[in-house]
């Protein structure tokens, strides 16, 4: 620092600020400050000259010099806050959101993936709640609620699709019943043939009311296995005995082959349902006068395998995909051959209580091939 009064004495000397200060103590002692950066000894100083008031009259000059040194390195220190812990800062922030927003949204994951496994058949299931009685929590008991709803239409839609086949079952007997008595006292050729109509549209009826009764218990997971041990070959020769008079209306030859005796497992009556409707199947979709071969086999020591080979119409590659759907029917055989496109859903479904599989290769115009693999124990 330096001291200078109005007359230009140095009170306090300074030989270093001298040069610098001439001319800037004269305004100084004037009353005007002024700022400068200067260059001493290799180093920057920020200056400043200012009057120093007295009581006395005398008025000062005082010039104050600082070094710049400390304003740089904290400079850099900013520098070095603004480049490196400032991204680091973010960083860690970022993670740190990153991992509490993964674990907020644990439970809303936990809830996305039951919902994805709800199904019909399994309305019963319902969304893990989060322990916190928070936002996500009311979302899940709501989504439950709404899941409950749907669960107690849903089974209600059953019961009643469940009641009504029940109740046409048992008319439909009898209407059969007197229909084919009918046919039998009748004399009139004429109406014999509208007997005759009216009894296959009865038993068109009363298949269609099973298979939606069997549907509607599959649904409800009423259906439950009664497995025993069954020879496989001797339920297939029964199967193909129960549908030979079918075949032989049309002519169609039916051929069994077996390389071996095979028992598994399994629900008799359920396994006759499924072999009776691809035997079914292959007969109606079948033209006259053809063959149709049934062959049962080990695809390996685990897995039996029946195929079931017809000549008939086949399946055209883009409808293969929707036959096991229920009620769906191929568009070349609606109009012509009766059926309620229900035979192959139910199989499918018996199959797989089973744990097997059923597999389908066509060609339109040559054939279908039907492989049912099931697991021997
Ligand atoms: N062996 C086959 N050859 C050609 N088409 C077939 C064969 N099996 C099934 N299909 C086609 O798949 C459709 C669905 O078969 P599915 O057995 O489910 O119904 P459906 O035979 O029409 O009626 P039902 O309920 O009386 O069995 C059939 O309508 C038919 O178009
Ligand atoms: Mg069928």
């Amino acid at each position: 620092m330096q001291l200078i009064d109005n007359t230009g004495k140095e009170i306090i000397p300074n030989p270093l600020l001298d040069d610098h200060s001439s001319g800037n103590w004269q305004l100084a002692a004037k009353g005007i400050s002024q700022y400068k950066t200067i260059y001493l000894n290799g180093r920057n100083y920020r200056c400043l000259w200012s009057t120093a008031e007295t009581k006395e009259d005398t008025s000062y000059a005082l010039m104050v010099a600082s070094s710049m040194e400390e304003i740089h390195s904290d400079l850099q220190g900013l520098l070095f806050i603004f480049f490196a812990v400032i991204p680091l800062a973010l960083i860690i922030t970022g993670l740190t959101a990153y991992f509490i927003s993964r674990a907020a949204f644990r439970s809303v994951t936990r809830m996305a993936e039951t919902a994805q496994e709800i199904t019909a058949s399994s309305l019963n299931k319902r969304l893990q709640l989060p322990k916190a009685h928070d936002e996500v929590r009311m979302l899940g008991e709501t989504l439950n609620d709404m899941i409950k709803r749907i669960d107690s239409a849903f089974k209600a839609q059953q019961q009643f699709i469940a009641d009504a086949s029940h109740e046409i079952r048992t008319p439909l007997t009898i209407i059969q019943s007197e229909l084919e008595l009918a046919e039998r006292n009748s004399t009139d050729t004429l109406i014999t043939e509208n007997i005759k109509i009216a009894l296959s549209e009865v038993d068109s009826m009363s298949s269609l009311t099973n298979s939606l009764l069997t549907l509607s218990k599959l649904d409800s997971m009423q259906m439950r296995l009664d497995r025993q041990p069954v020879r496989l070959d001797e339920l297939l020769a029964d199967c193909i005995q129960s549908m030979s008079a079918t075949a032989a209306k049309e002519n169609i030859q039916l051929f069994f082959h077996i390389s071996e005796a095979i028992e598994i497992l399994a629900d008799r009556e359920k396994l006759k349902s499924i072999f009776v409707n691809l035997i079914d199947n292959a007969i109606k979709y079948s033209h006259t006068n053809s063959a149709i071969s049934i062959k049962m086999e080990k695809a390996n020591d685990d897995l039996a395998a029946i195929l079931i080979k017809d000549h008939g119409i086949g399946i055209a590659a883009e409808e293969l995909a929707n036959i096991f759907k229920r009620f769906y029917r191929c568009r070349e055989v609606r109009a012509r051959v009766r059926g309620n496109g229900l035979g192959l859903a139910i199989a499918q479904e018996f199959v797989a209580m089973h744990k097997g599989k059923i597999l389908i290769t066509s060609e339109p115009g040559k054939g279908t091939l039907i492989t049912v693999q099931l697991p021997i124990p």
